[in-house]
């Protein structure tokens, strides 16, 4: 059917990792708040992370430091003041997750168990053994699952924002969202949307993010015109398990050649963290020819070095060893690295493991002030989605998870306050026009013919090669142009196609990528140095007057 429904809620929540589960949880006190996702309520990249979640906890630790190492990792482009927000506010969030519920690894004394990342100058990442995101994601399930206050629409996928403007000023009335399962269209009105709709993963060919994470968020609020910053800084995560060298792959098993749910294998940094080495297929620990910081050097720098590697030598892939660790303490660090891999036939106490770079995480998003507000009134944005200005050029390890959670909760106070004033003034009026007017662009929700959805496969893939080709780990502004017209072409085929089949997942997130591979070639091309996770062969130094944000849809002022 093309049933059109209207539902009125306090707070419309989209995504649900840590972000948006996170913030649900703190809102729910004042309101009713949707929480709408667009496939099961784990399937998004917090249950994916591994290594954990950094927060100042130790006694030879500081605040200072983690600020110092942030801004270190990301090139200084960072905005000092989140930096110095989320590294002083973080401990306390983290804190309080335990007290949701999430079980993380201890000492024997009963204290967290801290573990070390690259670009750390302390033990300062609070872990659950190595699979943190997934522990932290099913104790926020089960916190929202019990909140009466909460109700969650899986496999329901937001179309667009729901924008009106008055006297100049944007307002976000909600979202236009796509029954997945009941191919109809529901519109949610609601005073404050908070986007954690998380990455963009899906624009590269080989990425840890799983399937869902396809740039929804961003797309929908620089549609939106909201502002849209730093799209070029794009992390790709020096080790990835690279499948087809493995022994199952050797011996023929097909399911290592595969790409589970579009995803590649994380093998966690907190491997090299606690001693693991890498290796050419020539048996050279090769790290100290790039950098002093051997193994543990920023990511930028380690993926960098695998990829030279792997170019010089015609190897399809480089070795992560940490087979000389005692194996009862591998394993107890790593169980779930360890299960998967002997699923594949490799023992990581005893062999090397086969790892190549992957996209990992987009530095850039919905730029957002320290309260999570973004340049349309009532719209804010927390997590990967965001560009809070946290990460600068490249992420530090374990920052993410943190920023999600500490940007939840600094939103509470200042979305109340809005939801409460749009509901008392000219917003309330908006509310009930918004709910009233007919569907903005509204084509029906149709399911996508097979001929349809295999063309839809087809651009995918050569939107993921552009995307490598174009703004992969190293960079050249010939490729970028280029990539860049065909992307423009990409999108002109792909609005021609919705126009004749109507909504459909496919179809929806095809035309998200599309847009949000168009900010980020656009971003890389403006961009005229090398920095964080922007590496351009063109212009390989690093120039002091390039040190500020790419910002995209000019910010307006703010009406708080
Ligand atoms: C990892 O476990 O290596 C991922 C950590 C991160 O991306 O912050």
């Amino acid at each position: 059917s093309s049933g059109k429904a209207v539902e009125r809620y306090d707070f419309l929540v989209l995504g649900t990792g840590i972000a948006g589960l996170s913030y649900a949880l703190k809102v729910a006190e004042y309101g009713r708040v949707a929480l709408v996702t667009k496939a099961g309520v784990s399937e998004g990249c917090t249950a994916y992370a591994q290594g954990g979640i950094c927060a100042v906890l130790d006694a030879q630790d500081s605040v200072d430091a983690h600020v110092r190492d942030t801004l270190v990792a990301g090139a200084f482009l960072n905005d000092r003041n989140a930096v110095e927000v989320v590294c002083r506010e973080g401990p306390r969030y983290v804190l309080e997750l335990a007290k949701f519920g999430a079980e993380f690894t201890r000492q024997p004394s009963g204290g967290l168990h801290l573990t070390r990342e690259g670009g750390h100058s302390a033990r300062r990442i609070v872990h659950a053994a190595d699979a943190t995101g997934a522990e932290i994601e099913r104790a926020l399930v089960a916190a929202a699952a019990a909140n009466p206050n909460i109700t969650c629409f899986e496999h329901h996928l937001a179309v667009d924002l729901l924008i009106d403007e008055v006297e100049g000023v944007r307002y976000c009335l909600g979202a236009d969202v796509l029954d997945q399962h009941g191919l109809s269209m529901t519109r949610f009105v609601a005073p404050v949307t908070m986007l954690a709709t998380g990455g963009a993963g899906q624009l590269y060919p080989n990425t840890t993010n799983p399937g869902v994470s396809t740039g929804d968020g961003i797309a929908m609020a620089y549609r939106a015109k909201a502002a849209v910053a730093n799209m070029e800084f794009v992390q790709f995560h020096p080790t990835s398990l690279y499948a087809p060298a493995t022994p199952a792959a050797a011996a023929g098993n097909p399911a290592a050649g595969a790409l589970a749910g579009g995803r590649s294998f994380l093998i966690t940094e907190a491997v090299r963290g606690e001693g693991g080495l890498l290796y050419n297929t020539g048996g050279e620990r090769f790290m100290p020819r790039y950098d002093e910081r051997l193994e543990l050097a920023p990511r930028d720098v380690v993926a960098r070095s695998i990829q030279a590697e792997m170019l010089g030598r015609g190897d399809s892939h480089a070795l992560l060893d940490i087979s000389h660790k005692p194996p009862a303490e591998v394993l107890a660090h790593f169980p779930n690295i360890a299960a998967h891999c002997a699923r594949l036939g490799l023992d990581i106490t005893k062999d090397p493991i086969p790892v190549v770079p992957a996209q990992h995480y987009l530095c850039g998003g919905v730029q957002t002030g320290l309260l999570g507000e973004t340049h349309v009134q009532g719209l804010y944005a927390c997590g990967e989605v965001a560009c809070s200005g946290l990460h600068g050029a490249n992420r530090l390890a374990s920052n993410s998870l943190l920023e999600g959670l500490v940007f939840a909760n600094r939103a509470v106070g200042a979305s109340v306050a809005h939801a409460e004033h749009a509901m008392r003034c000219a917003g309330g009026a908006l509310h009930a026009a918004a709910a009233a007017a007919d569907f903005s662009g509204s084509a029906a929700p149709r399911a996508l013919p097979p001929s349809a959805a295999a063309w839809v496969a087809a651009k995918r893939e050569e939107l993921n090669g552009l995307m490598w080709r174009g703004a992969g780990i190293v960079r050249r502004q010939e490729d970028m142009k280029r990539a860049l017209q065909s992307i423009a072409r990409l999108y002109v085929e792909t609005r021609a196609l919705a126009e004749s089949y109507g909504v459909s997942t496919e179809l929806v997130e095809l035309r998200n990528l599309v847009t949000v591979g168009e900010l980020v070639m656009s971003s890389a091309l403006q961009r005229r140095e090398s920095r964080g996770g922007h590496y351009c062969q063109d212009y390989p130094e690093t120039v002091p007057q390039e040190c500020r944000a790419t910002v995209i849809n000019t910010p307006v002022k703010r009406r708080l």
